[in-house]
């Protein structure tokens, strides 16, 4: 059975964004249920012509969860110190089906997120390769800070941060 209501759907949303590689599988059974026990999290959802399109979600990011420890290691002292000892918000996932890229979906998505989320300080990571992804953060106002390696299995990714 799907641990949310709304799951199957998502999950083939992230599949659509992502590629046939996702491990949507996985992020629907055991990563987004974990991840919605964490503090201040937030999903949306974008709906056009009663279809989800696309979704977004995050959650205030701390020290010892996995995510954190791996982009400690990747930054700076001085960049530690300024993203993630104070309080900060974590970007998880942002996807939008091809047949709406473009259309300015995800930066609303982003947008909305951004609104609601508590803190001045914003981070995520993104794959190294994807200028799809890159060009749409830098439009949005992101800067790169540094590379980060998740490890076996994952490809270089990078670290992105905003300031509210
Ligand atoms: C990245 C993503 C969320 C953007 O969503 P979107 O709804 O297409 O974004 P918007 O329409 O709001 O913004 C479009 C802007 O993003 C950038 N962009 C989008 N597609 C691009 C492409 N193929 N190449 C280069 N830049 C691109 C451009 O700056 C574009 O602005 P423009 O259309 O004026 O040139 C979407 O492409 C996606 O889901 N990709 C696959 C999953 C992914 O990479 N998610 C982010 C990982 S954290």
């Amino acid at each position: 059975m799907d641990p949310l209501p709304l799951s199957s759907t998502l999950r083939e949303v992230y599949r659509s964004a992502l590629g046939a590689g996702a491990l949507s599988e996985d992020w629907a059974q055991h990563r987004l249920p974990l991840h919605a026990g964490r503090a201040d999290f937030i999903f949306l959802v974008a709906r056009e012509a009663g279809e989800i399109c696309g979704f977004a979600y995050g959650y205030t990011g701390e020290h010892g969860q996995w995510w954190t420890e791996n982009v400690a290691r990747s930054l700076t002292a001085a960049q530690r110190a300024e993203w993630l000892d104070p309080p900060h918000y974590e970007i998880v996932e942002l996807h939008v089906r091809p047949a709406w890229q473009r259309r300015g979906v995800g930066s609303a998505l982003l947008a909305q997120l951004l609104t609601r989320q508590p803190h001045d300080r914003v981070l995520l990571s993104t794959q190294t390769g994807s200028r799809k992804a890159r060009g749409f953060y830098a439009k949005n106002g992101w800067g790169e800070l540094a590379s980060v390696d998740f490890g076996t299995g994952y490809p270089p990714y990078l670290v992105l941060g905003r300031r509210i």
